[in-house]
């Protein structure tokens, strides 16, 4: 059986020692870090997304300003608000809940944040370094920088091992696929497109689930011992449930948790990591400006 990485555990840990230095940060220089979430319209998961950030920056002392913005609203007005967020003394750390309506250019947006306030690492000078050798961005994104820890914290070494990723998504596949290539993984990125894409997974040492497909990645498919980190977050209606819903990865958790050496749940696996990873960031940002 599965080491199941728990992240919810793992994150509590780290969000108490974050808890410490916002005390700290607040009682030595009466300052309180602060996160911009900014929220374009309704897409099907982001009230979901963005109630989970706004809590856990809560729970923490973390100021928490959500701009709601309407769904018809223009680039240049994101544009504006989020000028005003970098000139914001007590905002240190801007994230625009993605993805954007199509009528907006989202890399014009993302682009406009200023880099120190990229907390994200989806600006595309911070994304730019991440993709060639020899530099480093401000900042990794926060969704593979969450995995980085999990495996790191469960013993899980990444140099030389094949490593898939499944999906290519700017927020979870393309800049984890970019993360493990700098760790010196032998990366493959498998999509939509890709043909047998079982006997590429069941070639991976460690195997990112990232489609967005609730249990595509059938046990059978997991080399046995394999470390599987699951980034889906996938809602199946559940009558036995009283919100009508449960929330399954893009990994059959049961068949593969049989097979795997290491797993992430879902819940309570990569996602509180990344929430988590976002919070460091933020007070990260909040010590720059006073060290
Ligand atoms: N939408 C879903 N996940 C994320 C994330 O990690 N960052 C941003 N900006 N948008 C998201």
């Amino acid at each position: 059986m599965a080491t199941v990485i728990d992240g919810k555990a793992i994150s509590q840990t780290i969000r108490s020692q974050i808890a410490n230095e916002v005390r700290l940060l607040s009682q030595k220089y009466g300052k309180v870090p602060g996160l911009a979430v900014v929220a374009v319209g309704i897409t099907k998961d982001s009230p979901r997304y963005v109630e989970m950030k706004r809590k856990a920056c809560t729970e923490l002392g973390i100021k928490c300003l959500v701009v709601e913005l309407p769904e018809q609203v223009s680039e240049a007005e994101v544009i504006n608000q989020v000028h005003d967020l970098n000139a914001n003394p007590h905002v240190h750390g801007i994230l625009i809940q993605l993805p954007l309506p199509k009528h907006i250019n989202e890399e014009n947006v993302l682009t406009e944040i200023s880099l120190e306030k990229d907390v994200d690492g989806f600006h595309s000078l911070n994304i730019g370094k991440l993709a060639m050798k020899g530099r480093e961005p401000l900042r990794l994104p926060c969704t593979p920088k969450a995995f980085l820890e999990l495996l790191e914290r469960s013993g899980v070494g990444i140099k030389g091992k094949r490593a898939v990723v499944v999906g290519r998504s700017n927020i979870v596949g393309l800049p984890a696929s970019l993360v493990l290539l700098k760790a010196d993984a032998t990366v493959t990125i498998v999509h939509s497109h890709t043909s047998q894409l079982e006997n590429i997974i069941r070639e991976a040492d460690i195997v990112i689930a990232a489609a967005g497909q609730p249990m595509m990645i059938k046990g059978s498919w997991i080399k046995p011992g394999a470390a599987v980190i699951d980034f889906g977050n996938n809602a199946v209606d559940d009558p036995t449930k009283k919100s009508g819903y449960r929330l399954v990865g893009d990994v059959d958790f049961e068949e593969a948790s049989k097979i795997a050496g290491w797993i992430t749940p879902v819940p309570g696996g990569v996602g509180p990591m990344t929430i988590t990873m976002l919070l460091k960031y933020t007070v990260e940002g909040a010590k720059r400006y006073i060290e």
